[in-house]
């Protein structure tokens, strides 16, 4: 498939590359969006373009106009060489990490990883003969490489426990090792931090959190360096995954109202931080963005903002406060993922840790904040405190 990324918008600023950045309106009559092509088949004129694949498009599984421009605006807001997309998140972790690593490989994964890539490395990766092994977020790991570590993959803040890592530092001593470099940029989005320019080799999306933001599409993204690129996408092809039609063409629609939309999560979410620093049964707030933060530091030499996921710790506190505070919630569904237009929460499951675990001192519940008024989630927040005062 050609990858012929359109240049026009890749030096603007990030509100700006989300509205434009991906398709140009003449190349379909006009059109502010591009059209959605369903597609298998794609017809070639004679069998010398066949035999070349001497045409943009050649199959419905290699990409249309429609995966293609929101490849591009990828590329464009995370500064990368191509862009692959996949079907969920979590494809968008494993396609990667299957494209690079092989039996004999070691692979050095931060601890405090979305659960799902654990058990993808415990279950799959080990079973193909791949070594793994974990890290503190806080840690050098230089002392972690082994003369076989092929992938170092990040994720930060941390999933559920948001510490922060020093992207640039872990990336130059991957590299010094002979180590390629994944990261899960998820939470900070694009918009937020570009890992490419902090040394990364892949940067991944969960495109069905704040890309899409309507909590009705899931959607994976892998953006590469031009070296990394290649491998990425013969290895995509090799298994044969690529986005629907309609699910590009939502996530699309949804990254031209991203910035605002992550705008107001993050203000929203760091409004209740601070509120929620000074209630009684909270003994700590998970949140980059705090000066509290043992990480605060790390964020904000790194990132240029925040979004709407953060923690905080009941104090002294186990399942059935934690149970009693969920139950009251009204405005806060109780459901998995985060990223879309509505407030959850839930009480993470840390048991798989092995080094970074989770607090001692009582027990997290983590808070996606939506789109909603912050005082009305306020009091919503006061009917689950109200819960666990009623169980004393
Ligand atoms: C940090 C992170 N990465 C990846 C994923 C996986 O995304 P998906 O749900 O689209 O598979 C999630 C989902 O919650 C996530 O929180």
């Amino acid at each position: 498939m050609s990858n012929n990324h359109r240049s026009k918008a890749s030096n603007h600023r990030p509100n700006t590359l989300a509205a434009h950045a991906g398709y140009a309106p003449r190349d379909y009559h006009g059109f502010v969006n591009p059209p959605v092509v369903h597609a298998s088949t794609v017809l070639f004129p004679d069998t010398q373009t066949m035999k070349k694949a001497a045409q943009p498009y050649t199959y419905g599984l290699r990409g249309t106009p429609t995966t293609q421009a929101l490849e591009q605006a990828l590329d464009a807001m995370e500064g990368s060489a191509g862009t692959i997309l996949v079907p969920s998140g979590l494809a968008a972790i494993t396609v990667p990490l299957l494209a690079f690593l092989g039996a004999g490989d070691h692979l050095l994964c931060v601890d405090s990883v979305y659960g799902p890539t654990r058990r993808f490395c415990q279950q799959m990766l080990q079973r193909t003969g791949v070594e793994v092994s974990y890290f503190h977020p806080s840690d050098d790991i230089e002392s972690h490489m082994r003369p076989n570590t092929r992938v170092v993959f990040l994720e930060a803040p941390g999933s559920n426990t948001f510490e922060m890592l020093d992207v640039a530092a872990a990336a130059q001593k991957a590299h010094a090792g002979g180590a390629l470099v994944m990261m899960d940029n998820t939470w900070a989005t694009p918009l937020y931090f570009r890992p490419l320019q902090h040394g990364v080799d892949l940067s991944i999306h969960a495109l069905t959190k704040y890309p899409a933001g309507h909590s009705d599409v899931m959607l994976g993204s892998v953006s590469a360096t031009a070296q990394a690129y290649p491998r990425l996408r013969e290895a995509q092809m090799a298994l044969g995954v690529n986005a629907a039609p309609d699910d590009a063409y939502q996530t699309l629609r949804g990254l031209r109202t991203m910035p605002t939309r992550v705008e107001r999560h993050g203000a929203s979410a760091l409004a209740l931080a601070h509120w929620l620093e000074g209630h009684a049964m909270v003994a700590r707030v998970l949140h980059p963005a705090l000066p509290s933060f043992p990480g605060h530091d790390l964020y904000r030499r790194q990132f240029s903002g925040s979004t709407g996921l953060f923690g905080i710790v009941l104090g002294g506190m186990g399942d059935t406060e934690a149970a009693a505070f969920l139950d009251a919630l009204e405005l806060f569904g109780l459901g998995y993922s985060w990223g879309g237009f509505e407030s959850l929460a839930l009480q993470p499951d840390l048991s798989d840790r092995t080094v970074a675990h989770g607090p001692t001192d009582g027990t997290i519940i983590r808070l996606q904040i939506g789109l909603e008024d912050v005082e009305d989630l306020k009091d919503d927040l006061e009917k689950g405190f109200a819960a666990i005062a009623r169980l004393r």
